[in-house]
């Protein structure tokens, strides 16, 4: 039989120039008259930015960051989380987040994850001690954590929520946008994200007006005014031309979204009766899919079956973060999470990017199904 997928067609994982040539004509002259203006730190866009991510997120508060991992260390430390604290998070994440913890001078305490990949509020339960300062949820792939059990066993024990939104913004859980659930929500612009910058970014966003201003202050050395030093910060600002991107992406992030979950469905649709396993999504989830995870056996010789047929893929991440070498004086052996370390080599990212085409995700899916007759 003839394979419905053969010749030289090609499926992008990402795709930058599609972006580009989508808006370059609006973003051209932003950087063009930030140059004219030579505002290239601080200044209106930077305002602006922080104001319009606010009322799209229903937020107090929303600071312009250099970076998602920036947004996770100085949200914690407007906390006031330090040494002898222990943060309650998952291993299966990108680095970062655990390195915030660390960078923030606390200590990452790992928990095991659900089938669906995220942190498992049980695990979460019986993890807790008296130095438990904050439970970090990662909301991975866009999709949300069961935050309704996170957010009451973070009452009873008066713990703060440091969410980890840096893979979801714009998903919603009960109808609730990701990074507006916990004390703080971090997340990263990071070119590869769905609201992405040109460079390194981040944005932090939270009610509490205290916390806003620590981390306004800690962003750019601790200077309240031109001359006037009010604690040791550091420089975590974002830049001016970053900003004006990402205010033109803002806007445009709705159908992005809505492509990315049309893609998903497509997907979930023509996969359906296949040993590929992909999470389900719950009625009270709107996920964004920053990726589509799919969990199979025979993971590696998949991945290259689909890059032998031209589509691109990726794991995130091969490695639990517990099980790096930095993680070592945590003192985690391998089996210490069994859910994480098998998803670890089953996981496989296939392309959702928005400017696929409804005819690239049968592509894939004709091309998977092949593999598994
Ligand atoms: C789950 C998660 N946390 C944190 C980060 C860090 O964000 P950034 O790369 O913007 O520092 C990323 C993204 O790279 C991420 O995917």
């Amino acid at each position: 039989m003839s394979h419905p997928a053969s010749g030289s067609r090609s499926v992008p994982f990402v795709n930058f120039s599609a972006q580009f040539a989508e808006e370059r004509s609006e973003l051209l002259p932003l950087i063009e008259a930030a140059f004219a203006k030579g505002e290239f730190v601080g200044g209106a866009a930077i305002e602006l930015l922080e104001a319009e991510a606010a009322r799209w997120l229903g937020a107090r508060h929303v600071v312009a960051l250099n970076s998602g991992t920036d947004a996770l260390i100085l949200g914690m430390k407007a906390l006031g989380i330090g040494p002898g604290d222990e943060v309650i998070t998952p291993p299966n994440s990108f680095v970062a987040s655990t390195a915030a913890v660390v960078a923030a001078g606390a200590t990452p305490v790992f928990v095991d994850v659900l089938p669906d990949q995220n942190i498992d509020p049980q695990a979460v339960a019986a993890a807790v001690t008296s130095r438990t300062r904050a439970i970090m949820p990662v909301h991975l792939t866009g999709r949300i954590a069961d935050m309704a059990p996170l957010k009451a066993l973070a009452e009873r024990h008066g713990l703060a929520v440091v969410e980890d939104a840096a893979q979801s913004f714009g998903s919603r859980y009960d109808g609730r946008l990701s990074g507006t659930f916990g004390h703080v929500g971090c997340f990263s612009a990071h070119p590869l994200k769905n609201l992405n910058a040109a460079g390194d970014a981040g944005l932090l966003v939270t009610d509490d007006d205290k916390v806003a201003g620590t981390v306004r202050l800690l962003r750019n050395h601790g200077l309240i005014d031109r001359n006037r030093v009010e604690i040791w910060g550091g420089v975590s600002r974002l830049d001016t031309i970053q900003a004006e991107i990402l205010r033109l992406r803002l806007r445009r992030l709705g159908p992005v979204l809505e492509r990315r979950r049309a893609n998903a469905a497509l997907y979930h649709r023509l996969l359906a009766d296949t040993p590929v396993f992909m999470p389900p999504c719950r009625t009270i989830e709107y996920n964004t899919f920053h990726t589509f995870v799919v969990q199979v056996d025979r993971r590696d010789d998949l991945q290259a079956h689909l890059t032998a047929h031209g589509i691109g893929s990726a794991i995130h991440y091969p490695v639990p973060i517990h099980l790096q070498p930095a993680a070592a004086s945590l003192g985690y052996g391998k089996g210490a999470f069994p859910v994480v370390e098998t998803q670890a080599a089953r996981i496989l990212s296939l392309p959702v990017n928005q400017y696929l085409t409804e005819d690239d995700i049968a592509y894939v899916s004709a091309t998977i199904r092949e593999f598994f007759v």
